[in-house]
């Protein structure tokens, strides 16, 4: 195939939306009601979206974390996969107006906020720890599905935890937006490096808990990729 013809990866996307993954009403009110609440529109997209909730039905998630709701729009995906079979999304996000407008979303949707769904509001550095204390005293359970979609200089940070608050063995780590981060970063291509950034792709590649792989997309997110890790 010849390179030019990454121009069509958007009407690409735009074709496989309209025949395998059209929203229904709950993913374009909540597309809506982000934009006019001023939510940047870095969503997943609706193939994105589409392909996340059947990871989470292959995995027969039942309990989901998600570092960065924004408005949602990937919180319900996950939500309405694993609703049928009584599965719980646990997710953070730093911003209360973002929580706001995420748990309107949620409810148009016809997710039972905080039953089915719970947003919890707070830095996921901070939060983590607690839920991996709550985890050690049985307090609550751990996790078999963790998406990592929040701000990119912590991606690694992220991973290591998400890695502990997990079930175990077969547990899924989705960490959304490497490839433009390595870039960002400087990790490979010509920007100057940013040593405060810790490489994930390196980092998982030397951690014995998980197996893993990045895949590189296009489509109406540009070029981007995400690393996906399985615990061991
Ligand atoms: C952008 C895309 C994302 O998926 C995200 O999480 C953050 C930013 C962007 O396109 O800038
Ligand atoms: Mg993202």
């Amino acid at each position: 195939m010849s390179a030019e013809k990454i121009v069509h990866s958007t009407a690409m996307e735009s074709y496989i939306e309209t025949h395998l993954a059209p929203e229904g009403p709950g993913l374009v009110h909540a597309r809506e009601n982000s934009i006019k609440n001023g939510i940047p529109t870095i969503a997943v997209s609706p193939t994105q979206g589409k392909f996340l909730s059947l990871l989470a039905t292959m995995s027969g998630a039942q309990e989901v974390l998600e570092l960065g709701t924004l408005g949602g729009y990937s919180s319900i995906c996950f939500a309405q996969a694993i609703k049928e079979r009584g599965g719980k999304l646990t997710s953070i996000d730093i911003s209360s107006d973002r929580r706001e407008v995420a748990i309107q979303n949620l409810h148009f949707a016809g997710i039972k906020v905080p039953d089915e769904t719970d947003v919890l509001l707070g830095a996921a550095l901070d939060i983590l720890p607690q839920l991996a204390n709550e985890i050690d005293t049985g307090a609550r359970p751990a996790f078999d599905f963790v998406f990592i979609d929040a701000d990119w200089d912590n991606q690694w940070e992220y991973f290591d935890f998400a890695v502990k608050v997990s079930k175990g063995k077969g547990s899924v780590i989705y960490v959304d937006n490497v490839v433009r981060q390595i870039l960002e970063a400087g990790i490979i291509g010509p920007e100057t490096r940013d040593e405060k950034v810790t490489p994930l792709v390196e980092m998982v590649g030397q951690d014995d808990r998980v197996d893993a792989v990045v895949m590189q997309t296009v489509g109406s997110k540009s070029y981007d990729g995400f690393l996906m890790a399985v615990v061991k």
